[in-house]
């Protein structure tokens, strides 16, 4: 099969992604990866942007089939930090160079949580400014679907990306990995407000979902082209064996792996100047697999800092490594382990995607 003469197209169809995502061959699957690499090196360069991740709640409303913490499952001791915590979370974030923390959260929309994000997010900006970051801590929010106004509120107070996956672009998949009052649609409406409100919008899809095809994740590749998203966070799915889909079959651990380091390859071909995070999904399944990510066009890592005492506590899905990222030896590996493959990490930047920032005009 000559990949090289799809690879090198212009622009790929969805009959080229459905031809890459199911490459096997190591061959070819490493000619995938090392042109995806080199289009990276070319439009974003070689540094990889360090976004601190804070999951400052476990408290969700919703009742997502894959998920650890659905409202359903009762063996989930809940907690959420208060704004002071989330801000030395962040402020630890700042001195350690990272340049820009992701809220991430169950989804919720009352009042107390509204106000809980809107103030973290104002004290963060106020109490992360220096001589490094005079803009404070870049901050990304990952709090499911909220109102227009909440949206507005959250980007006035100081956000400017916020992370809302929509898990599959196939809506009959999407209801059979969700209750009938989440829709894939009015996840689809809020991409588009939080693009009108001023967001740098990120989404992103589980790969190995039981009853995905290929097909659906070129479609999902589509999707991310023709909705001209920034930043991409994907990950292979993980089943929980405290949810609904812990017995469905799907994909084993090796072509799940493989298909989610292809995905985020093919993304990088169909979208040359976006970010693609390596996940921490990626390192469940293989020890260095968020390195993977990087080889295969990857270009961010979010380390994770949510607080020891609660991180046993957000399990979304089981195997979730707990290396403590907060300990220097732990990231003086992870930095060794990305200048040993020739790329470079990208200290006390917000490291806004090219894509978004030709966008904007402010590039
Ligand atoms: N396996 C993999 N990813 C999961 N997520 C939630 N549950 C799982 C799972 N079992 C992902 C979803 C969600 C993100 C916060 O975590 O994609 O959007």
């Amino acid at each position: 099969m000559d990949y090289g003469a799809v690879l090198g197209k212009e622009r790929l169809t969805g009959d080229d992604r459905r031809l890459l995502l199911r490459a096997k061959d190591p061959g070819a699957v490493e000619d995938i990866r090392r042109f995806a690499q080199d289009l990276r090196l070319r439009q974003c360069g070689p540094y990889v942007y360090l976004r601190g991740l804070v999951e400052f709640s476990n408290i969700c409303s919703n009742d997502c089939l894959y998920c650890g913490i659905r409202r359903s499952n009762k063996n989930v001791k809940r907690y959420e930090l208060n704004v002071d915590r989330i801000v030395e979370c962040s402020q630890w974030c700042a001195s350690m160079g990272y340049g820009s923390v992701v809220l991430q959260s169950g989804e919720r929309r009352d009042e107390r949580f509204v106000d809980l994000v809107a103030d973290a997010v104002g004290a963060i900006k106020q109490r992360t400014r220096s001589a490094a970051l005079p803009g404070g801590l870049g901050i990304t929010l990952c709090v499911g679907e909220q109102t227009p106004e909440t949206y507005r509120r959250f980007f006035e107070a100081g956000a400017h990306r916020y992370l809302l996956r929509i898990e599959t672009s196939n809506p009959v998949l999407f209801g059979k990995i969700h209750p009938p009052d989440q829709t894939l649609s009015s996840r689809i409406e809020c991409l588009k407000v939080l693009r009108e409100v001023g967001f740098q919008v990120g989404t992103g899809v589980m790969i190995g979902i039981p009853g995905q095809t290929t097909d659906d994740l070129a479609d999902d590749i589509e999707f991310f082209v023709r909705h001209d998203i920034d930043m991409i966070g994907m990950g292979p799915f993980i089943p929980h064996d405290q949810t609904p889909l812990w017995s469905s079959a799907c994909p084993d651990e090796a072509e799940r792996l493989r298909t989610s380091l292809l995905m985020i390859a093919v993304t990088r071909c169909s979208l040359p100047d976006i970010n693609i995070a390596a996940t921490t999904a990626l390192q469940t399944l293989d020890e260095v697999g968020r390195e993977k990510g990087l080889l295969f066009g990857a270009n961010v890592i979010m380390p994770l800092l949510t607080p020891v005492d609660v991180r046993s506590d957000y399990l979304l899905y089981p195997g979730k490594p707990f290396f403590d990222e907060t300990a220097s030896q732990c990231m003086q590996r992870l930095e060794s382990r990305i200048t040993g493959a020739g790329l470079k990490i990208g200290y006390d930047q917000w490291g806004d995607s090219i894509h978004a920032r030709k966008r904007q005009g402010t590039l």
